[in-house]
């Protein structure tokens, strides 16, 4: 048996004004988009940004439903419309933030586990690293330089292209 160390490397800020004006504003973008989602049921907005390499900025925020399991994340309301908007435009950031209706946020929002997977699958489509750039309503911001820190052993669909006939 071998016990391994994995490192993962994060950059944190006290808040945003620390921050390279490109970041800030891409978060600025997911504040504004935050006012506008749609969470009736949980009282919880999320905005997400997303920062394309052909300089578009793609925002989109929580889509609840009365049947919960239909509604959407932010992450991936924007990564989604980003893809069927520009498919072959890679992705350099997403900024992500919160706001619900008890206090402030001061603490980075971690995404979900099923936005870390369609983070990572863009990720490794855009073939270059993806910034996330996490914050709550103000305070402190968290960068991972790459979904690998987020997600790190991923499942990718090198497995698929390896063990099966799969063809896309
Ligand atoms: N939510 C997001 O939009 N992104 C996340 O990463 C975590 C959770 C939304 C889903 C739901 O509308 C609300 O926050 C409460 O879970």
């Amino acid at each position: 048996m071998k016990k391994d160390i994995i490192p993962l490397q994060v950059l944190l800020f006290d808040n945003e004004s620390e921050l390279q004006q490109a970041d800030m504003d891409l978060l600025d973008q997911a504040r504004y988009a935050a006012e506008k989602a749609y969470a009736p049921y949980s009282h919880f907005r999320v905005g997400a940004a997303v920062r394309l390499a052909n300089g578009e900025i793609i925002t989109g925020n929580n889509q609840e439903n009365a049947a919960y399991p239909s509604g959407l994340c932010a992450e991936r309301v924007a990564l989604f419309y980003a893809h069927s908007k520009f498919p072959d435009t890679a992705v350099e950031a997403i900024a992500i933030t919160a706001k619900g209706n008890k206090g402030i946020i001061n603490e980075p929002l971690s995404p979900c586990g099923a936005c870390r997977q369609v983070m990572a699958e863009s990720e490794k489509n855009s073939e270059q690293p993806m910034r996330v750039i996490m914050q709550g309503q103000e305070g402190p911001v968290m960068i991972a330089e790459s979904m690998k820190v987020l997600l790190p052993f991923s499942f990718l669909d090198d497995y698929l292209l390896h063990y099966t006939n799969t063809d896309h």
